[in-house]
């Protein structure tokens, strides 16, 4: 089955609103005429707007970097579903190994969150991967196979093809150390392994299945040459418009 490559940038914590603007007033002409790949841009909460604003007329899709399960309430600085999608957002990173790390993110709310995004109807960008200590100890597997569980095994088949997931190996994120082509390969047909016997070989010929961590424009062509890599989810190197817009055009 031939999977649509979507290539999608996390901003993080990185660029104000007039930033933003910015960037998509170049960003957007370098990537005209760019047909058959998914673009999808997630900057921070408050940019989310003029971001949707910016894009608008273009094929290029707005994403943010977390949510909230519930639709509203007394929860402070938290936000909901319907206000990403008010936003103009079609997509939304669930799960993100920085999230596990610094804000107490588990296998269990990432799955109350992709619930959450689904009911609304954005596209969940889910995030699994494995730390440098547990790839050491030979347990990439173990976690990944947990993660996918936990965060995705409820699902029905259905909704599990609405789903995005993003290979992330922690030690591979910010630090310029890219697993090598083989290294995510091999866990991204583990993790359709994991999705044909969860959902059926239908579901895991048809999920796409993107790689993250330091995903640059001289790397991302040795990856989206694997069979089982779909895509990437780039962080540092989607801050400026020629470098993402290079990495949108991998093989050109
Ligand atoms: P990086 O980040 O490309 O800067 O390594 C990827 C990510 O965290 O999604």
């Amino acid at each position: 089955m031939a999977r649509t490559p979507v290539l999608a940038g996390n901003w993080k914590m990185f660029k104000t609103v007039q930033q933003t603007v910015q960037f998509f007033d170049e960003f957007k002409h370098l990537v005209a005429g760019a047909a058959g790949r998914e673009i999808v841009l997630c900057p921070p909460f408050p940019a989310l707007a003029a971001a949707s604003e910016a894009v608008r007329g273009t094929s290029i899709q707005i994403g943010a970097q977390n949510l909230h399960w519930e639709a509203e309430g007394a929860f402070t600085g938290e936000v909901s579903a319907g206000m990403l999608l008010g936003c103009g957002c079609s997509h939304v990173i669930i799960g993100h190994s920085e999230r596990r790390q610094y804000f107490g993110e588990t296998d269990a709310t990432v799955a109350k969150r992709v619930d959450a995004a689904l009911a609304a109807g954005l596209t969940p960008i889910v995030c699994v991967g494995e730390t440098l200590e547990e790839r050491e100890a030979s347990r990439t597997e173990d976690v990944l196979a947990t993660q996918f569980s936990g965060g995705l095994g409820h699902l029905s088949s259905e909704s599990f093809g609405k789903i995005l997931i993003a290979y992330e190996p922690v030690w591979a994120i910010g630090t310029g150390k890219t697993a090598t082509p083989e290294m995510a390969g091999d866990a991204h047909a583990f993790l359709r392994a994991k999705a044909a016997e969860t959902f059926g070989a239908e579901a895991a010929a048809g999920v796409r299945i993107l790689y993250g961590g330091s995903v640059k424009p001289n790397n991302v062509k040795g990856l989206m040459e694997r069979e089982d890599i779909d895509g990437g989810l780039v962080g540092g190197a989607s801050l400026d418009p020629e470098s993402f817009a290079a990495i949108v055009r991998f093989d050109s």
